[in-house]
C-alpha cells in the first residue's frame, strides 16, 4: 500500500524521520511529498534543497521516495496512486488542525488520512523553531538529522 506524507519539510527534522519510519513499516511504501505551504513564506531551504536533504536523511528507510509537488496534497496523492495520506500529531492542537484537514480532504476527494502520534521524545520539535534558531546561527544538532545540521551550518557560516 502506498501512503503519501505531505509537508513543508523546511527542514526535515527527527520527528519527521520517525513518522516516515512508522509509516513505512505500516504501509510498505511512502511518498514524502515536499509541498510549498503558502502560510509559511519565509523559507530556510528552497524546495529542491529540502528534497535533497530529505532523501539523504531517509536513505536508511526502505520503501521511501521523496518528491516535490505543487498544489494540493490530494492531487499529489492521486498522482502517485496513494491509498491514504499520512500526517503526524505532536499534541492536541496539531490533532485539531489535522482533523480539519483530513475531513476536508476526505470530503472533497474521498481519500482518508491516518494521523500518527509523534514519539514523546520528539513531540516538541518544530521546523519553525529550527528555522528561527538556524538563522541566528544557533545549534540545532539535537533536533535534525546530521546532514541537515551540516547544511544549516554551511548556509550560515
Ligand atoms: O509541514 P506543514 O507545513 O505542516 O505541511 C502543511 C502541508 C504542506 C501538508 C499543507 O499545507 C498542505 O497540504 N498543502 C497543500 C495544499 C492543500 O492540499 N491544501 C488543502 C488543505 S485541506
Amino acid at each position: 500500500m502506498i501512503a503519501l506524507y505531505p509537508g513543508s519539510f523546511d527542514p526535515i527534522h527527527l520527528g519527521h524521520v520517525d513518522t516516515v519510519e512508522q509509516a513505512a513499516s505500516l504501509f510498505g511504501e511512502v511518498v514524502v511529498a515536499v509541498i510549498h505551504n503558502p502560510d509559511k513564506s519565509t523559507g530556510l531551504f528552497a524546495i529542491d534543497e529540502r528534497v535533497a536533504l530529505a532523501k539523504t536523511a531517509l536513505a536508511h528507510v526502505r520503501g521511501v521516495r521523496v518528491e516535490a509537488f505543487a498544489g494540493l496534497a490530494i492531487d499529489a496523492a492521486a498522482l502517485v496512486h496513494a491509498s491514504c495520506i499520512v500526517k503526524s500529531a505532536r499534541n492536541a492542537s496539531d490533532f485539531e488542525i489535522e482533523q480539519q484537514m483530513a475531513n476536508t480532504n476526505y470530503s472533497v476527494s474521498g481519500i482518508r488520512t491516518v494521523v500518527m502520534l509523534a514519539l514523546p521524545s520528539h513531540g516538541f520539535i518544530s521546523s519553525r523553531y529550527i528555522r528561527e534558531i538556524a538563522v541566528h546561527s544557533g545549534d540545532v544538532s539535537t533536533l535534525v538529522p546530521v546532514n541537515v545540521d551540516n547544511a544549516i551550518r554551511a548556509k550560515h557560516k
